[in-house]
Formats: structure tokens, C-alpha cells, sequence
């Protein structure tokens, strides 16, 4: 089974990015990580990044058309974007919303709501990088069911 990893703004920047806040791990890192832990759970992983909101639209809209489940990072959009909201609520297959901080627990009042959460299957948060072999677990095991 295929699967998306979609990640929004700011996060093609991992490993320089505030590191006290969100760790060492560059992006390509991640990328490799996602995609040998899907190879480990029989997934076919597929990890973008992007800084343009109508990009991750596309993506989000296209994985409506093909069915295919989706672990999202939006990342500061998940905030206050609506698109993204109208987006994800397109979605026929399962929904992993992830994020390494946790947004709740952090002073910024703004990130204290997600226009993904009421879309998604299940919130990943505050478990670092860790957080995307969770999502993608929880994919291969809702597979099996
Ligand atoms: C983030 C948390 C967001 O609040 C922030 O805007 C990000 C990253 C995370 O992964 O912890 O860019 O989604």
C-alpha cells in the first residue's frame, strides 16, 4: 500500500530549524527514516515537503482522488489555514495528523488549534521524528484490520 508523508512550511529546514525545539534530523533524514520504516511495514512511502500552500493542496486533493492515506505535517498552516481544512475534509482514507512539537503545550496561544484535527484519525504530537514511524505504524496495522 502506498502512502503519503506530507510535510508543510518551514520543516524542509530540520536539523537547522530550532533545533532545542524540533532535533537534529535534517529532512532527507527523515525522508530515508519514513521510507525504511514503511519498507519494514510494507508500506511504499512517499515523503514531499513543500512551502507553497497550493502545493500541498494538489497533493491533498489528489490523494482524495487515489484513496491515499496521508501523514501530515502542516506545520504552521495547520494553525489557521482553511483551504487545508476544506482539503483534508476530501479525504476518503485514513488521516495521521503528526507533529514533533507539541503544539498544545507551547506558549504560542495561535497553535493551540489545528484545522486538521477534526479530519484526521488520530494526532501524533510532541513524539519528535518518532512521532512519523507512529503514524506509519498505526497505517499498516488499520490495514490489516
Ligand atoms: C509543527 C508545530 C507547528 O506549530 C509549527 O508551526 C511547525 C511545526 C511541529 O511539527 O511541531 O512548523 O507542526
Amino acid at each position: 500500500m502506498k502512502v503519503l508523508v506530507l510535510n508543510g512550511p518551514n520543516l524542509g529546514r530540520l536539523g537547522r530549524r530550532q533545533p532545542e525545539i524540533y532535533g537534529h534530523t535534517t529532512h532527507g533524514d527523515l525522508a530515508d527514516l519514513c521510507r525504511n520504516w514503511g519498507e519494514q511495514l510494507g508500506l511504499e512511502v512517499e515523503v514531499r515537503q513543500t512551502n507553497h500552500e497550493g502545493e500541498l493542496l494538489d497533493w491533498l486533493n489528489a490523494a482524495a482522488d487515489t484513496e491515499t492515506p496521508v501523514v501530515l505535517n502542516a506545520a504552521a498552516w495547520t494553525h489557521y489555514s482553511y483551504a487545508i481544512f476544506d482539503a483534508c475534509a476530501q479525504l476518503t482514507t485514513t488521516l495521521v495528523e503528526v507533529h514533533i512539537s507539541d503544539p498544545s503545550q507551547r506558549p504560542e496561544v495561535f497553535r493551540h488549534s489545528s484545522v486538521v484535527t477534526p479530519h484526521a484519525t488520530k494526532v501524533i504530537a510532541g513524539q519528535g521524528i518518532d512521532g512519523y514511524r507512529q503514524a506509519l505504524e498505526f497505517i499498516a496495522a488499520e490495514d490489516d484490520d
